[in-house]
């Protein structure tokens, strides 16, 4: 194995033994590798142990941890040719097993229900901060329980019970202090282990006790970025974003796992916000016979025709009785054609402060819920993956002070735009029938 040396978190994680574990901190600081090297550790001591890490994507994870774990973590030599020739082939490689029986295994959280009946040893999530609901987590836990793993194994045989190991480790930079990690960790069911700059040698040099100059390169790259995030990525501090458009959408309170019992979906409609190199947004949702609006679905994607976004309006008509598709006016040829093919197509009024301000009434007086059926998934995109990724990253553009302005940055806005749409349709509706009334 190569002389790794481990410093501060990257030091701790290697000892801790609690059954729940988050490594946070600034970016660049060593968590992955130091989580890595530890479950290469224990699954090289245990035969048939089996460890699982998962990412945020599949491709994230053929792009960083493989590299990671071949390049820097395997020293070369036979063990390194045997486990890459188990497994599958770079791109799609599923795992790597070692010669005595213990596996690593590698996926995405997009897939995590299809891990749910496993055993494993040890579980790792990286870039846990993207995993929006706690509840998938959660269903992760009850797999640790393969026991291949023995902290006593010295007094097996003297008649001592076996005390085994079992760690699931979150990996992942600072985020929003409302989000559910944070929360977790700040009660006695998960142990934070914080990492700092110092922590790796790449970029700290103990005997000057500065930055090297990989170090500084690596950190003056976020100079320029808004002070929210230096505060998360260079201070490890979880602080919410400053200038965010949604501050009040909190996931523990507003996404939920079904509509609740008792509750009658009355009407349903859709929204649409039209994207070609963008995504487009669909976005399925029900008033409720409680007066809140429930997200029941979603559609987010790039570079489909008019016609590919019909079928799939069709879909969502024929499973959801959905009355009529609220579409940004901005393409009136994609509206006629929907028109033209069945799908009850209309705009409504599409001025950003007052949608806004509907749409942020609903968030805090939670009177509108996701179901998380909706939570993001793999879209092949490089940015966000969906609606609940967008409420984290829509943001008030800032002055060249870098103070916030009154105008939001056109970005992360696509599916936020056809919330808003739906939003507006259906809550002036709901206007018109009380202004009526008067
Ligand atoms: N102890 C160490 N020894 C050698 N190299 C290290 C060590 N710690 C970190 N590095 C190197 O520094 C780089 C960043 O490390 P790593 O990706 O593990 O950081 P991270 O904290 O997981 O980053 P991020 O916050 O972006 O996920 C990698 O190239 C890694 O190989
Ligand atoms: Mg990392």
């Amino acid at each position: 194995m190569p002389n790794l040396r481990f410093y501060g978190g990257g030091d701790d994680i290697h000892y801790a033994k609690e059954t729940e574990v988050l490594i946070c901190g600034p970016r660049g600081t060593g968590k992955s590798i130091a989580v890595l090297h530890k479950v290469y550790l224990m699954l090289s001591m245990f035969p048939n142990a089996r460890a699982l890490i998962l990412r945020k994507t599949r491709k994230s994870l053929t792009s960083s941890t493989i590299p990671t774990f071949e390049n820097t973590i395997l020293d070369p030599g036979p063990l390194k040719d045997f486990l890459l020739k188990s497994g599958g082939s770079h791109g799609y490689r599923q795992r790597y097993v070692f010669p005595h029986g213990a596996s690593l295994e590698l996926g995405s959280m997009q897939d995590v229900d299809s891990f749910k009946s496993a055993d494993y040893d040890m579980i790792v999530i990286e870039e846990a901060e993207s995993i929006q609901n706690e509840a998938d987590y959660l269903t992760l836990i009850p797999c640790l329980r393969n026991s291949r793993m023995v902290l006593n194994k010295d007094a097996q045989g003297c008649g001592v019970p076996p005390r085994h190991f079992h760690q699931i480790i979150c990996c992942c930079n600072p985020g929003s202090p409302n989000h559910w990690l944070n929360r977790r960790a700040n009660t006695d069911a998960m142990r934070r282990i914080r990492s700092h700059i110092r922590d790796n040698p790449r970029h700290w040099d103990y005997e000057k006790d500065a930055y090297t100059d990989v170090g500084e390169q690596y950190y003056s790259t976020f100079n320029h970025f808004p002070p929210y995030m230096k505060k998360r990525y260079l201070d490890g501090e979880w602080v919410a974003a400053e200038g965010i458009v949604y501050p009040d959408f909190d996931e523990s309170i507003h996404v939920i796992p079904k509509v609740p019992e008792g509750v009658k979906i009355q009407r349903t409609i859709a929204a649409v916000d039209w994207g070609h190199a963008h995504p487009t947004s669909i976005l399925v949702i029900g008033k409720g016979s409680d007066d809140k609006f429930y997200v029941l679905d979603e559609y987010y994607g790039a570079g489909k025709t008019v016609d590919e976004l019909a079928k799939v309006c069709r879909d969502f008509q024929n499973r959801y009785q959905v009355e009529v598709f609220v579409c940004d006016a901005a393409n009136k040829g994609n509206i006629d054609f929907f028109n033209k093919s069945g799908i009850p197509s209309t705009t409504t009024d599409k001025r950003v402060e007052f949608g806004i301000s509907l749409v942020t009434q609903r968030l805090s007086q939670s009177k509108i819920h996701f179901l998380d059926k909706i939570k993001p998934r793999d879209t092949g995109l490089s940015g966000a993956q969906g609606l609940l990724d967008e409420f984290s990253l829509y943001c008030y553009k800032t002055n060249k002070n870098g103070q916030q302005t009154d105008t939001v940055e056109k970005t992360n806005d696509d599916a936020l735009d056809a919330l808003r749409y739906g939003i507006v349709y259906l809550d002036s509706a709901d206007n018109e029938m009380i202004w009526s009334i008067f």
